[in-house]
């Protein structure tokens, strides 16, 4: 996967397959430390043992009648090869949480893409999911609530133009200071 964001994109597609209403993206970077987290939780139908299994390691069973995912496995491919590793934890009824560590400064390590327009365009695609994303670094912190901005937008939705516009520009400034000003 060429980017980090479209690992974002195919983790949360799992999330929205799984019908959770609320997604929260956490990343973490630490140049100091050298390194980065990034966790997506939701609150969807959650997985059982075997399935938690069979997300990890595609392989883990034998049986070829059913296409297996890769989504899962490719990411935690990224991490160890970045010096880190993937944790997953999932709750059948509850949801799930997949955190990855990686090394920062790892030669391998994607680049983050544009975080921007992954966050707009699942929040323009999914209008009925609320999507929580927090972002710190050395510099700063960014965060942007849904559910917080349809507190405030009242009647108009949240994948209207101008609330898209908003939050499309909120975004993308705030990447902005947090990266100490740099893109
Ligand atoms: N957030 C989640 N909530 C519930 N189940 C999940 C979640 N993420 C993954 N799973 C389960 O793990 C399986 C494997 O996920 P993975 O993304 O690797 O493959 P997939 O979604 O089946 O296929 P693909 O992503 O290639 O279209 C899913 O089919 C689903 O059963
Ligand atoms: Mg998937």
């Amino acid at each position: 996967m060429q980017d980090l964001s479209l690992h974002l994109l195919d983790l949360i597609q799992n999330s929205i397959v799984a019908k959770a209403n609320l997604v929260k993206i956490t990343i973490h970077e630490d140049e100091k430390k050298d390194w980065l987290h990034i966790a997506i939780e939701d609150n969807g139908k959650g997985m059982d043992q075997e399935t938690i299994k069979k997300a990890i390691d595609p392989f883990y069973t034998t049986r070829t009648t059913r296409r297996v995912g890769l989504g899962i496995p490719l990411f935690k491919a990224t991490a160890r090869r970045c010096k880190g590793d993937l944790k997953l934890e999932s709750t059948v009824g509850k949801g799930t949480r997949i955190e990855a560590r990686l090394q920062l400064g790892h030669i391998d390590r994607p680049p983050f893409g544009k975080l921007d327009d992954t966050i707009v365009t699942l929040i323009l695609c999914n209008p009925e999911i609320d999507f929580v994303y927090s972002h710190n670094t050395n510099y700063g912190e960014l965060k942007l609530d849904t559910r917080e901005i349809r507190n405030v937008i009242g009647e108009l939705p949240i994948d209207h133009i101008e609330v898209i516009t908003w939050i499309q520009s909120y975004i993308s400034k705030g990447l902005n200071e947090i990266n100490g000003g740099v893109q």
